[in-house]
C-alpha cells in the first residue's frame, strides 16, 4: 500500500489533491481542524473506492503537530508523499486585500505565519522519519502580484515556503527525499467565489487541474528543489 499525508484536505485544492491521490491508490491521511468537512471528504473518497483516515491537526499548535507521528504509526511506518497544502485565505469571513498595514488584524499575521509557514516546517520535521529516497514532499506556494497591499503575511508565508522548498533537499540530502513546490495563480475555490463574486470561472485555474499538477510534481522523480509556476 502507498501512503500520502495531506494538510488542508478539508476543502479547496487540498480536498481535490486528497481525492486525486486516493484515485491513484494511495491511502491518504486527510488532515485539518474541520472534522465535519473531513468526514465528508473521507466519504467521497470511499464512495469512489479509495481509502482515507482523518487526522485532527491544528498547524498553529506544536502539541497538535506532535500527536501526528503516533497516529500514522497505527497504520504504517512509511509515507510516500507529504502534501503541505493548508493555507489562509485570508480569514474565514473576509479577505485582506487593500487593508492598510496598520489596520491589518494582529491575529491574521500570527496565524498565517505561525500556522502555515512555521507549522508546516514543524510538521515536516516530525514526518521525515517516515520518508526515504522514494518519498516526495510537495509544498503549496502561491503567486505574488506586484503592487498588491494587504498581502504581507501571505507573501511572507509563501516566500518562506519557497525558501523552505529550496533548502530542505540540502538538509535531507543523505535521505534523498525530493522536495518541490507548486506556485499557482488564482484558483476558482469556494472562498474565491465568496470573496470575489465578479470573478468568472474562466479567469481562474480549476481546483482539479491544480490538484492534478500538484500530484504530477509529487510523482516526477526528475524534480528536486524546484518551484513550478502554474498560470491560467
Ligand atoms: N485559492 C487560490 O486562489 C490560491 C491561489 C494560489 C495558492 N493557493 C494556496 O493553495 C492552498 C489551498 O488554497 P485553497 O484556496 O484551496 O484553501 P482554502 O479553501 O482556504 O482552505 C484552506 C485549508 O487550510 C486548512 N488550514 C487553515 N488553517 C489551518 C490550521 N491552523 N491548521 C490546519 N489546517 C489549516 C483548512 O483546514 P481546516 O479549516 O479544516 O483546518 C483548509 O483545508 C493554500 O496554501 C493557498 O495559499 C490558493
Amino acid at each position: 500500500m502507498k501512503y500520502a499525508f495531506a494538510t488542508g484536505a478539508s476543502r479547496g485544492v487540498g480536498k481535490e489533491v486528497a481525492k486525486e491521490l486516493a484515485s491513484k491508490d494511495y491511502f491518504v491521511f486527510i488532515a485539518g481542524r474541520d472534522l465535519g468537512a473531513l468526514e465528508q471528504v473521507k466519504l467521497e473518497i470511499s464512495i469512489n473506492g479509495g481509502n482515507a483516515e482523518i487526522v485532527a491537526l491544528d498547524l498553529l499548535s506544536l502539541e497538535s503537530i506532535k500527536t501526528v507521528p503516533n497516529l500514522i504509526k497505527e497504520k504504517t511506518d512509511h509515507l510516500d508523499i507529504l502534501a503541505n497544502i493548508a493555507g489562509m485565505y485570508h480569514d474565514d469571513e473576509k479577505h485582506f486585500f487593500g487593508i492598510p498595514f496598520e489596520q491589518y488584524p494582529d491575529d491574521a499575521i500570527i496565524k498565517n505565519i505561525n500556522a502555515i509557514l512555521v507549522g508546516h516546517i514543524l510538521l515536516t520535521k516530525y514526518l521525515v522519519q517516515f520518508m526515504d529516497k522514494d518519498s516526495s514532499i510537495v509544498n503549496m506556494s502561491g503567486s505574488f502580484d506586484e503592487g498588491e497591499t494587504g498581502v504581507i503575511s501571505d507573501f511572507i508565508t509563501k516566500h518562506g515556503i519557497e525558501i523552505f522548498t529550496k533548502q530542505l533537499p540540502i538538509e535531507l540530502k543523505d535521505k534523498g527525499i525530493r522536495v518541490n513546490a507548486l506556485r499557482p495563480g488564482f484558483v476558482y475555490t469556494e472562498n474565491v467565489k465568496k470573496f470575489f463574486p465578479d470573478v468568472e470561472p474562466t479567469e481562474a485555474l480549476e481546483p482539479m487541474s491544480v490538484a492534478k499538477k500538484f500530484v504530477e510534481i509529487a510523482l516526477d522523480n526528475r524534480l528536486n528543489g524546484q518551484i513550478i509556476e502554474m498560470k491560467k
